[in-house]
């Protein structure tokens, strides 16, 4: 059954591609100049993606009015539409700022899940508007059956966004499975400047084992972040530094050099961080900073 879904969803591409490029472009810059908000929505402050935690409110409140409409019990499965509405379009709001920062397939499968849940709601809305209109007199069967056939459509809507993160990653953290590792290991810059040392002024890549690092030397300290985005994993060694931050540059995610903070998204996780030191042959060494 899933390969049958698949084939239905990626076949989805032909108009999801450039109808996602065209939100892309409004949404970014839409959100661009308002970080703030931004970061407010993807749920940096909460240390987990927002829009993952309000949709479950509009599924379970639009679940209960079926039950309601069910057991006939009108108004209070009339609020319940009202409530799930409102709580669709809290989700919409931080999922729009999800996908501002989204690309490739998973921008893809963000279109045709966001285009299935703006349907769903407005086949809600005139759900809601049959209901208020009470022009079929106690007959009710229209509107009941509109909202059944709107959570159909919001459930296939559910599940081609669990496919964007559960599938293609997108808004988890790159560095979920990363153990902690406390030992000293060999660290070896990708360059050096004339003196032997590393280049200052500038993130350097970095080798420490099988992880990638970047690496900014200012005087004799060396400050060190693993070189994966945690948000989607772009390359930090090839970002800017700002305020004593590695800015990436796919998305412009902010890290505190010191210890990996998130200080902007669109990442919601903190990056991991490296202590770096002299070895008495000259080298470096690195060990992973306790989180
Ligand atoms: S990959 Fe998105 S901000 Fe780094």
């Amino acid at each position: 059954m899933d390969r049958w879904l698949a084939r239905i969803i990626v076949a989805q591409g032909r108009w999801a591609k450039p109808f996602g490029d065209f939100n892309h472009r409004w949404l970014h810059a839409l959100f661009r100049p308002i970080p703030a908000v931004r970061d407010l929505l993807n749920g940096r402050w909460l240390g987990h993606p927002l829009h993952g935690v309000l949709t479950d409110a509009p599924i379970g409140i639009l679940f209960l009015v079926i039950v309601l409409d069910i057991l006939d019990l009108r108004t209070a499965a009339d609020v319940a539409l009202i409530a799930g509405i409102l709580t669709m379009l809290a989700a919409a709001v931080a999922g729009a700022a999800d996908y501002a920062d989204t690309d490739g397939t998973a921008r893809e499968r963000a279109t045709v899940h966001s285009t299935l849940m703006v349907v769903a709601l407005l086949v809600y809305l005139a759900s809601l508007a049959i209901r208020g209109g009470g022009g079929a007199g106690d007959d009710r069967t229209v509107a009941v059956w509109t909202s059944v056939v709107a959570f159909l459509i919001l459930a296939a809507g559910a599940y081609v966004g669990g496919d964007v993160v559960y599938a293609l990653g997108n808004m988890v953290s790159r560095h979920a499975f990363r153990g902690a590792g406390t030992k000293w290991i060999a660290l070896e810059p990708a360059e050096l400047d004339d003196a032997g040392d590393i280049p200052e002024g500038r993130p350097v890549k970095g080798r420490l084992g099988i992880n990638t690092l970047a690496i900014v030397r200012r005087g004799e300290a060396v400050l060190a972040l693993h070189d994966t985005c945690a948000h989607a994993g772009g390359p930090l060694s090839e970002g800017s530094i700002e305020d004593g931050c590695l800015v990436c540059p796919w998305h412009f995610s902010k890290y505190r050099l010191t210890d990996g903070r998130a200080r902007r998204g669109p990442t919601v996780y903190d990056q991991p961080a490296y202590e770096v030191r002299r070895t008495e042959a000259g080298g470096w060494e690195a060990r992973r900073r306790p989180s």
